[in-house]
């Protein structure tokens, strides 16, 4: 980390040169968090108590790191009005809905239909499609060694240690929620995750478990966890977490509300004994139309932004998919300097219009010849920036709605780019 002071460095390379010694971790940990680098002291207290479960200045230390008072008391909303987490629900309030959709929908809809959708009876062969551990790895995921790092801090140290989980258990519930502009790694990161924790990977789009009728998107809420209870350890992993969000639906905008709480309810039952080796993980391009209520404390109450590949993402992504591509006399390190800004989605795009130049070239003399650094190059030129759209809106969600510093990572990097 850049902001490092010399003797936090030192301690680094001390520490890394001798990981068991428990003592001198404590120390970088107690440095970072006077520091102000709070997930980073979690990272090296969870070290510690790894090497040293029972040791009672790592778990001190480990308390003051997470906040945790020392009786946690629940977690709670710092505000009050907003939607209070309702008790899971005995039965479908009929009435009220009948009356939120009462100009939406004719009435004779009011019944919920079972199995519209032709899928047979709920609870038969699984719904929802859980992919076995995979052999993604974060090591895998090319640079972003900061989004590594927290993942790694926030999410995975706490949860390998089962020692802390016990300890924790209260505060390490909820889930993270990861967010960024379109193409940049969301999806395979939490695939990365899921393949660290040796989890299964069950990832539903939100759109999906919308249904247009009453009652049904709240039962595939429901059989989304329940599949994943069956299934543990599994990785939820709810995309497009923002069609949730009850700004945006005109045409769902009431029946919205019982589908959040129905998720509310999931979630916070994500550290009962039926939910041991659930984990959830949410992903988003506008985090700012979340619904808030899902973002309070033991929700998904941290974040992580997922930018366009640096560096070496960029280079893992292109050598990916020119992998199995006729090329020849690359010069990654180039390639990878003119695609700055670019996503990995923009990136599989440039290989995929190289081969066509390179194949029309073909076409044209009559002559076969492999893809080349001219094409490669040609197709670059040819190519804007798909997150450009992104940061124009999320540049006015930094400097206007930055409440309670959500976005504080965000702001860093649109002033590091010069983009604020
Ligand atoms: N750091 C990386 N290393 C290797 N490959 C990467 C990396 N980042 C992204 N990719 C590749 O880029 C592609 C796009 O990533 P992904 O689908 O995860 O993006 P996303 O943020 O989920 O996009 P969307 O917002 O459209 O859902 C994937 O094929 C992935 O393999
Ligand atoms: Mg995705």
């Amino acid at each position: 980390m850049s902001d490092d002071s010399p003797l936090i460095q030192s301690l680094r390379t001390a520490v890394a040169a001798a990981p068991g010694d428990v003592p001198l971790r404590l120390h970088l940990a107690e440095l970072l968090l006077g520091a102000g680098q709070q997930d980073a002291a979690i990272a090296e207290a969870a070290v510690a108590l790894q090497h040293a479960p029972g040791d009672a200045q790592a778990r001190a230390l480990m308390t003051r790191a997470m906040g945790v008072p020392a009786q946690p008391p629940e977690p709670m909303p710092e505000q009050a009005p907003e939607p209070a987490p309702e008790p899971p629900r005995t039965g479908f309030d009929w009435k009220a809905a009948e009356t939120e959709v009462g100009d939406l929908l004719p009435p004779r809809f009011v019944e919920a239909p079972l199995a519209v959708d032709g899928s047979g009876d709920p609870g038969d062969a699984e719904a929802w499609e859980v992919e076995s551990t995979g052999t993604v790895r974060l090591a895998d995921v090319g640079g972003m060694q900061e989004v590594k790092d927290r993942i790694e801090a926030a999410f995975l140290a706490p949860l390998r240690n089962p020692e802390l989980r016990r300890l924790y258990g209260k505060s390490l519930r909820g889930g993270l929620l990861l967010y960024g502009p379109p193409g940049c790694g969301k999806t395979f990161v939490a695939r990365a995750v899921a393949g660290e924790l040796g989890a299964n990977f069950l990832s539903v789009s939100v759109n999906d478990v919308l249904d247009m009728w009453i009652g049904n998107s709240e039962r595939n809420m429901h059989q989304v966890f329940e599949t994943a209870r069956r299934q543990a350890p599994c990785v939820v992993f709810l995309d497009e977490l923002d069609a949730l969000g009850a700004k945006r639906s005109r045409t769902q905008n009431n029946g919205m509300r019982t589908t959040v709480n129905q998720l509310l309810t999931e979630l916070d039952g994500i550290d009962s004994a039926a939910n041991e080796g659930v984990f959830v993980l949410a992903a988003t391009n506008v985090p700012w139309d979340v619904d808030i209520a899902l973002r309070r404390p033991g929700r998904l109450d941290r974040t992580l932004l997922v930018l366009p590949p640096d560096a070496p993402a960029r280079e893992a992504i292109l050598r990916y998919h020119l992998s199995e591509r006729p090329i020849e006399s690359v010069d990654l390190g180039k390639l990878v300097k003119v695609t700055d800004g670019l996503s990995g989605a923009d990136l599989a795009h440039l290989c995929e219009s190289a081969a066509e130049l390179a194949l029309l070239d073909s076409a044209r003399t009559g002559t076969v010849r492999l893809i080349g650094m001219k094409d490669l190059l040609a197709a670059a030129k040819g190519i804007t920036p798909s997150t450009e759209p992104w940061f124009a809106a999320a540049r006015n969600v930094a400097m206007f709605a930055n409440e309670g510093g959500m976005y504080d990572d965000l702001v860093a990097y649109l002033k590091k780019r010069r983009k604020l």
